[in-house]
């Protein structure tokens, strides 16, 4: 099958997908046109099977990405409807909101340093979305992440499943990428999974991580694994401290959009995302990294691994950490 058979037949099964009544392809939005939203919008116009409305608080960047973003549907063969814009009214009916609105770290700054600004913006986004588009799933990417998402949940009032952050997907990336780099094997050979906060203290879990199906610790010393399981939490700041201006996007955008298309095409692929546990893995009401099964009503399963008592005592310290944000932002809101 060629590339463009397959754009062709993408396309076809979006048009058979149905939200509210409505035939055709289903509608995405990204609230915050930076870094991490424009190429969110990219990635997303640029398979043709969603509709992208674009939206910041900046007159004229949504406006313009969204435009120049259009005019590059016709090169890459997308008949994606692409609109940049200021007003939640052009958002109404979408089937999932992607929130990358706020501001992003500068060398040296915690994520959790972002945390009175962002939890500001977040609320006032997420009123305003959820007003115009009460059946969809909210996706939240800004950070402190964790904590973001829980602020999405109590506002939007939506039920778990429809309120989801992206993090782990994203961690995981980076470790299998780090993996892959130095056995130099396929990515598509490596298998990793990454729980809790999305902070320093997040959780890669080395007894999953396989390569072609064999544990890594049949492949690598301790001390090897060790440098990667350090690289991979320190993977965002190794990133901001070469930028300088601002932090990842690439590999953020494209781990957002897998989760969209495990949502959109119900795929129930098991992705570590942040989403309410209540109870699972022995952590509840809190909003934490743990591998989730993701289709069409957003969360369809929290998918339990049994874990070792040290792995059990690191995500309870992770998730710790995240409790603590979560009654700081709890008089914010
Ligand atoms: P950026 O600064 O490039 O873009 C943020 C955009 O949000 C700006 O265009 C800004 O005008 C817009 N914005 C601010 N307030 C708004 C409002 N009230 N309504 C609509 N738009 C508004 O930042 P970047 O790099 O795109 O990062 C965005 C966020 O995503 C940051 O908080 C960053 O830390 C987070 N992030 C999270 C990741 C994760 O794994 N969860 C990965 C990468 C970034
Ligand atoms: C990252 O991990 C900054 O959270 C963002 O790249």
């Amino acid at each position: 099958m060629t590339r463009a058979m397959i754009r062709e037949w993408d396309k076809a099964s979006s048009k058979r997908c149905l939200w509210g009544g409505r035939v055709g392809r289903e509608k995405i939005t990204v609230v915050g046109a930076g870094n991490v939203g424009g190429t969110t919008a990219q990635r997303l116009a640029e398979t043709g099977c969603y509709d992208v409305v674009l939206l910041d608080i900046v007159d004229g960047v949504p406006q313009g990405k969204g435009l120049d973003l259009a005019q590059s549907c016709t090169l890459v063969g997308s008949d994606a409807h692409v609109e940049g814009t200021g007003d939640y009214k052009a958002t109404t009916g979408s089937s999932v909101v992607i929130i990358t609105s706020g501001v992003p770290r500068k060398p040296g700054m915690s994520r959790e340093q972002l945390l009175a600004t962002n939890a500001k913006i977040v609320k006032d986004v997420v009123q305003q979305a959820v007003a115009v588009s009460p059946k969809a799933i909210l996706l939240v990417v800004t950070n402190p992440l964790d904590v973001m998402t829980y602020v999405a949940y109590k506002v939007s009032k939506f039920p778990r499943e429809r309120v989801i952050g992206m993090a782990g997907a994203l961690d995981a990336a980076r470790l299998r990428a780090f993996v892959a780099a130095e056995l130099r094997v396929s990515v598509e050979n490596v298998q990793a999974m990454v729980l809790g906060g999305h902070g320093d203290s997040m959780v890669p879990l080395m007894r999953y991580t396989t390569v072609a199906g064999v544990p890594l610790s049949e492949w690598l010393p301790k001390d090897r694994i060790d440098a990667l399981v350090k690289r991979t939490q320190d993977g965002g700041a190794e990133i901001v401290s070469l930028l300088k201006t601002g932090s990842a996007y690439y590999a953020p955008s494209a781990s957002i959009v897998s989760m969209v298309e495990a949502i959109l095409k119900d795929s129930h692929k098991i992705l570590p995302c942040a989403t309410l546990c209540r109870g699972e893995y022995g952590v509840d009401q809190l909003f934490v990294g743990v591998p989730v099964k993701l289709g069409r009503r957003g969360v369809e399963e929290v998918v339990q691994l049994k874990l070792t008592s040290e792995e059990q005592a690191a995500l309870m310290k992770s998730a710790a950490g995240v409790r603590e944000l979560c009654s700081l932002v709890d008089g914010m809101i």
